[in-house]
């Protein structure tokens, strides 16, 4: 078999068997298929699609490229839950406590990763002596007896998507819906989930812009899932601004505080209640979405979803204490405020921009090595739909840093004010299952 065979046949608008998407994938991870070659197939990959089989090969290509997670001697069915990425995205946080509260078992692992902010356990290590260096059993251990743990990611997951992706990233092929659904597929298999919840983002802050795109990478995923036998439900949700009020660290794990004990703010509050819903159901908690959301929605009221936030946080080395007091949480030196410049109402938030700025004053990573500042990042102080006057607060920075006069202006340009008055978005648009 030859590469360039293979790339032929797929830039043709012809179906690869398994055999050749495998020979491609096994080749590009041990070093044999050269970056030009990938990037060729990538870009063939982009025009001419997969279909439903070739989709699936390749996702189980890439799941069994590296380490795969054996949770089997974790009792019960083990649901884990993804996100096509958003800006300032709480919903891991809140939702692992608030799902194992009713009995769904939570075995996370997590990732740093680059981004606009840290990744879930970035976020966590806001709260003092948390960590997730912790070995293979005593994760278990602690999944089976408290319902509950955050494992640091091994580093031989799926070394071919880490690979491809990165490859992806530099040659104009990221947005390609059978790259994309196999990247996210097979990083979830590997890491031994029964079933899967996918937040499928739309929107300006989305990778997919458009609904039409949201529906096709979400019907993509859920194939994939039936085709290697893990139930899979995708929700397709709104990114025309970003999810809650905070973009930031320990900005978000307040946020996260706040929505568990119930007065969180209404989109980020809705969400999790959705999405923990079908969660709780894979699981076979309840039988259906109704009954699910009255369990979470009760678990919120009776607080046992903030003292399953403290049992995970205490059993993980975290002093829980700072989720009662959140006054200790990292604050950084500086708030500035980012006013309106005319009145109106605002019509889009552009999420992109506000990660952005959220990175330029540190609360991301720009490079795998750089250091993240958990105290800073961005607060909204208005949604899509709200009235604003001119020289009202659009955010508030939390900066420790003086030289931010670029940074409010991105955050300016991201606010559209319309004289209009403008309608909040549709949170929820679709399910697929
Ligand atoms: N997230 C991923 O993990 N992979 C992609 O290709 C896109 C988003
Ligand atoms: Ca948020």
């Amino acid at each position: 078999m030859r590469i360039v065979d293979i790339i032929e046949k797929k830039r043709d608008g012809n179906s690869l068997t398994e055999e050749e998407i495998n020979f491609f994938v096994e080749g590009y991870t041990k070093g044999d298929v050269p970056d030009y070659q990938a990037s060729a197939l990538a870009m063939a990959i982009y025009f001419q699609d997969m279909d439903e089989r070739e989709k699936a090969a390749i996702t189980k290509a890439m799941m069994y490229s590296g380490d795969t997670i054996d949770l089997s001697e974790i009792e019960g069915i083990k649901v884990d839950k993804h996100s096509t990425g958003g800006v300032g995205d709480t919903t891991t946080l809140i939702l692992a406590p608030l799902v194992a509260s009713v009995g769904v078992p939570v075995a996370k692992m997590s990732g740093r990763g680059l981004g606009h902010t840290g990744g879930t356990v970035d976020k966590m290590e806001a709260v003092p002596g948390f960590h997730v260096e912790i070995e293979k059993q005593q994760f278990v251990d602690l999944v089976n007896n408290n319902g509950l743990a955050v494992m640091g990611q091994s580093e031989n997951l799926t070394p071919a998507d880490k690979k491809l992706y990165s490859l992806r990233d530099v040659t104009g092929t990221v947005n390609s819906i059978p790259l994309i659904a196999s990247s996210i597929m097979s990083k979830k298999l590997a890491a031994g989930a029964d079933s899967i919840v996918l937040d499928v983002k739309t929107g300006s802050g989305a990778f997919m812009k458009s609904l039409e795109d949201s529906k096709a990478l979400a019907e993509a995923m859920v194939h994939i899932g039936k085709e290697l036998g893990r139930q899979t439900t995708a929700v397709i949700s709104d990114m025309n601004q970003p999810l809650g009020y905070m973009v930031g660290n320990a900005l978000e794990v307040k946020e996260a505080a706040y929505t568990l004990r119930g007065d969180g703010p209404t989109d980020l509050t809705e969400l999790c209640l959705t999405l923990g819903s079908h969660m709780v159901v894979l699981a076979e908690k309840a039988k259906t979405t109704d009954e699910a959301r009255k369990m979470l929605e009760d678990a919120i009221k009776s607080g046992a979803a903030m003292e399953k936030f403290e049992q995970f946080l205490d059993a993980q080395g975290g002093d829980s204490s700072v989720i009662r007091d959140l006054n200790r949480l990292p604050v950084a030196e500086h708030t500035i405020e980012v006013t309106a410049s005319k009145d109106g109402y605002v019509s889009e938030i552009v999420a992109d921009e506000i990660g952005t700025a959220a990175m330029m004053l540190g609360a991301g990573r720009a490079t795998k090595d750089s250091e993240i500042d958990l105290a800073v990042g961005i607060e909204l102080k208005k949604k899509i739909g709200d009235a604003v006057k001119k020289g009202e607060p659009l955010a508030i920075m939390h900066a420790n840093n003086k030289d931010i006069n670029n940074v409010s202006e991105r955050i300016i340009d991201a606010f559209k004010i319309s004289s209009e008055a403008v309608e909040s978005p549709t949170l929820v648009y679709d399910t697929f299952s």
